[in-house]
């Protein structure tokens, strides 16, 4: 048995968590979009071909942002072709993962469904084979009230109301050679410059999110960040991350340890950000977007094989297993732990490819093992995050050192007047965890649900929910001491209330 130690105070204040942290993301590839959210013949479509089983899924996520259309897919996608009609549609090859789009859900019809869902949309406009005159039109089309050419095509189209679509992205990945259209830095910096111009002039309320390397492993890294910053830094608010991480050596402590790589990464891009806003004498602090994060590796192998130019081929499938959840736990108390930078994350992606959802054509619709870490995260971690003081064992491991088994994150929400604590045990030993939580002394333990699983590699698949949360975790709160009970290799959520 291993012990651990932690301080929650009400007052160790981190920031307030932007619920957009608990985003997500559809690219029109694969089968997010067809046989995912929309499948007209399905027994569960709705009165537009959008299947009803996925929708109650989603909403139990109470997802509150969605990044589209893309992803690779945006740098050769024209948002013209999704509006009007949908029989005069063109069906277009998609060169990014060579498939055939059939364009019968654009625009409209996403952000239709988008309100079902209860969500809002982050759109991205195409900086790869388009530029400036397409995403200001773009703009028009979905904010304008009226009395504009654009404006008054998608009134024509049947949508009367402007939409006000807050967040958008300038491109996608521009940084690299697999994007239609890779910019060097000083290309993309120059064009995302006048293009957020010229949006916000037609759109003043809009915020803008300028592409930050695709990864931190690129050749490119941070230097991209420091030119791009360069030449946006005054007309946009947040800078993209990407990350995706994968068990390749299936090596469990040193893949959990991964979320180390995160919070550096997080913490590299923020210290640029401010290095630019120093140099510039700017008062405008940049936030981060980390708009695209995940494990994505089971599929690689399967995705070589897929034949070119079909419609919605099962590409970036993967099955995650238990062990993936507990990475996701990890990832998102790091995002939590930057409350104050981090903004905006979108979990890439939602439905079929690399997602929490999983779909049969004319069948179930599934929840994944990492479904369960999301969803606690974003229906109990909104309000302030709170920065706990840990003392825990370390381990050493190939790629990290000092990682602590137990990670956690507290949040705080003010009005409803409960304390969240995330944790995950990274220990293949129990780990008995001595709280004290400040400021918390009235508050009593509602729930103690716990994710664990004895066979790390446990997947669910249609009909078999093999991995799911339980409430019967055990912690005993007496005053302000808590003691709660973390078994091995485990994900944790703590709720208390006044
Ligand atoms: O999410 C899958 C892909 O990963 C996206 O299209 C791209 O932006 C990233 O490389």
């Amino acid at each position: 048995m291993k012990k651990a130690g932690m301080i929650i105070d009400k007052e160790y204040k981190i920031g307030q968590v932007d619920k957009r942290i608990y985003g997500s993301f559809i690219e029109h590839m694969g089968r997010a979009v067809y046989e995912g959210i929309y499948e007209p013949d399905h027994p569960q479509a709705d009165e537009s071909g959008f299947r009803k089983d996925v929708q109650s899924l989603i909403k139990e996520l109470q997802v509150p942002l969605i990044r589209y259309p893309g992803g690779n897919f945006l740098s050769g996608y024209n948002w013209e072709d999704g509006v009007g009609p949908i029989k005069d549609r063109p069906r277009r090859l998609d060169l990014a993962w060579k498939t055939t789009e059939t364009n019968q859900v654009g625009t409209n019809e996403f952000l239709s469904w988008a309100k079902k869902v209860n969500t809002e949309v982050n759109m991205a406009v195409n900086l790869g084979t388009r530029g400036m005159d397409a995403a200001r039109n773009l703009v028009e089309y979905c904010n304008h009230p009226s009395g504009s050419y654009w404006s008054d095509l998608r009134r024509s189209h049947g949508y009367e109301a402007p939409y006000g679509i807050k967040t958008w992205c300038l491109g996608n990945e521009m940084d690299g050679p697999w994007q239609i259209g890779h910019k060097t830095a000083e290309e993309y910096g120059r064009l995302a410059a006048e293009t957020a111009k010229v949006m916000k002039w037609v759109d003043p309320s809009i915020e803008l999110v300028a592409c930050g390397s695709s990864n931190s492993s690129m050749p490119t890294f941070i230097d991209w960040e420091a030119k791009v910053l360069e030449h946006t830094y005054d007309h946009v608010d947040y800078i993209s991350l990407h990350t995706y991480y994968g068990n390749r050596d299936n090596n469990l402590p040193n893949y959990l340890a991964r979320s180390m790589d995160l919070d550096h990464f997080i913490k590299s891009v923020a210290a640029t950000c401010d290095y630019m806003k120093a140099k510039k004498r700017s008062k405008k602090t940049i936030h981060l977007s980390l708009d695209e994060w995940n494990v994505w590796y089971h599929s690689n192998e399967a995705d070589k094989k897929v034949e070119p130019w079909m419609e919605a081929p099962p590409i970036l499938e993967d099955i995650y297993n238990f062990e993936d959840a507990l990475l996701i736990g990890s990832l998102l108390i790091t995002i939590l732990q930057h409350a104050d930078r981090v903004k905006i994350a979108c979990l890439a992606q939602l439905v079929n490819v690399i997602a929490p959802i999983m779909t049969e054509k004319g069948g179930e619709a599934w929840r994944q093992p990492i479904f369960y870490p999301y969803m606690h995260a974003s229906v109990y971690g909104r309000g302030e995050s709170l920065k706990p003081i840990i003392s825990s064992p370390k381990y050493d491991c190939a790629d990290f050192t000092d990682v602590p088994y137990v990670d956690a994150a507290a949040v705080y929400h003010d009005e409803d007047q409960t304390l969240t604590v995330f944790a995950v045990n990274k220990s293949e030993e129990p780990m008995e965890t001595d709280m004290s939580l400040r400021g918390f002394e009235s508050y009593r333990i509602i729930e103690h649900i716990v994710l664990e699983h004895e066979d790390i590699k446990a997947t669910n698949q249609k009909n078999r929910k093999n991995v799911v949360p339980h409430a019967n975790g055990t912690s005993f709160k007496s005053e302000g001491e808590l003691k709660a009970h973390f078994t091995p290799l485990s994900w944790n959520v703590i709720r208390l209330q006044k």
